[in-house]
């Protein structure tokens, strides 16, 4: 078999190139969703899988079942976006956030009204759930009466759907304290539902961080397991974008796999290396999304 090695060693099959184009126009089609921006070599890896599971020969064959089957493009596409999370994943970074930055932005942000952050790819609503418990602790804990509001964006309608739901099994909850978990969930038949002074603070809205970014001054972007699927180029452009939506000496954290790439390190200082979090300094980046 003739192979092709593409950009970033991923392996297509010849044969297959046309139908890898194909299913590339396919997405930006119907799902308004460009694959050009991710790692190729991830895409490929992922959508072979596909292939093999779902039984077709080759990625031509998959390709033609997909173009006549929408609920298969549907299903594809929640795989390719890849929705793993739970609460409060990677409880360090979390802990480090209610210590020591919290308290801060809170302090500072007395008498200035509403304190925004936003969590960037935030799948099933884990991650903004997780910011909105943190933050109502450290209100209490500092008797620090700040309002804020936490918005949560994913490129995936069908993910914000159940994070608008907030049910969750108890497995989902196992980073959480017991009295946290009576505190700010409610047990149901179909699992643990949000409270609604946690629901409150949060809003999901639909959104390509490669596209379409809120551009309104947040204290804290929160973007985690996400910018490692996407090319260094788009990694780059993505951090930019967020150079302009947070507010001066506002925070920026990313996943423990991922990093601040190229000209970005000159406009943010590293705050705490282990856990990912960096605060911007000087003048957001000039070049629009
Ligand atoms: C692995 S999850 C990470 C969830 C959460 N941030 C965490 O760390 O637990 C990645 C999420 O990013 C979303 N995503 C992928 N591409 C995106 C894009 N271009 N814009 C916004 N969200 C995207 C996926 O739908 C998925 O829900």
């Amino acid at each position: 078999m003739v192979v092709v090695r593409t950009s970033e060693a991923g392996l297509l099959p010849e044969k297959d190139a046309w139908a890898f184009e194909a299913l590339k126009e396919l997405f930006v089609r119907e799902k308004g969703f460009d694959l050009e921006a991710y790692k190729e070599r991830c895409i490929l890896r992922r959508i072979y899988l596909k292939v093999r599971s779902r039984g077709h020969s080759d990625l031509g064959a998959y390709y033609r079942f997909l173009s006549r089957h929408p609920e298969e493009l549907e299903h594809l596409f929640q795989y390719l976006t890849i929705n793993v999370t739970e609460f409060f994943r990677n409880p360090p970074a979390f802990e480090y956030l209610e210590r020591k930055i919290f308290p801060r932005l809170m302090e500072e942000q007395r008498h200035r009204g509403r304190l925004e952050l936003w969590s960037a790819g935030c799948s099933s609503g884990e991650e903004p759930y997780s910011l909105a418990i943190s933050l109502l602790r450290t209100r209490k804990k500092h008797r620090l009466f700040v309002p804020f509001h936490v918005l949560a964006t994913d490129v995936d309608r069908n993910i914000l759907a159940r994070a608008r739901r907030g049910v969750y099994g108890r497995e989902s909850l196992k980073n959480l304290q017991e009295e946290d978990i009576r505190l700010f969930f409610k047990e149901e038949e179909r699992g643990y539902s949000v409270s609604n002074e946690v629901r409150e603070c949060v809003t999901f809205r639909t959104g390509d961080v490669l596209k379409d970014q809120p551009g309104s001054m947040h204290s804290l972007i929160v973007c985690r397991n996400l910018l490692i699927y996407f090319s260094r180029e788009n990694q780059e452009r993505v951090i930019s974008g967020f150079s302009r939506n947070l507010c001066d000496g506002g925070y920026l954290m990313l996943g423990k796999a991922e990093t601040l790439i190229g000209r970005n390190r000159l406009y943010f200082q590293s705050v705490s290396p282990t856990e990912r979090i960096y605060r911007m300094r000087g003048e957001p980046l000039a070049d629009s999304l």
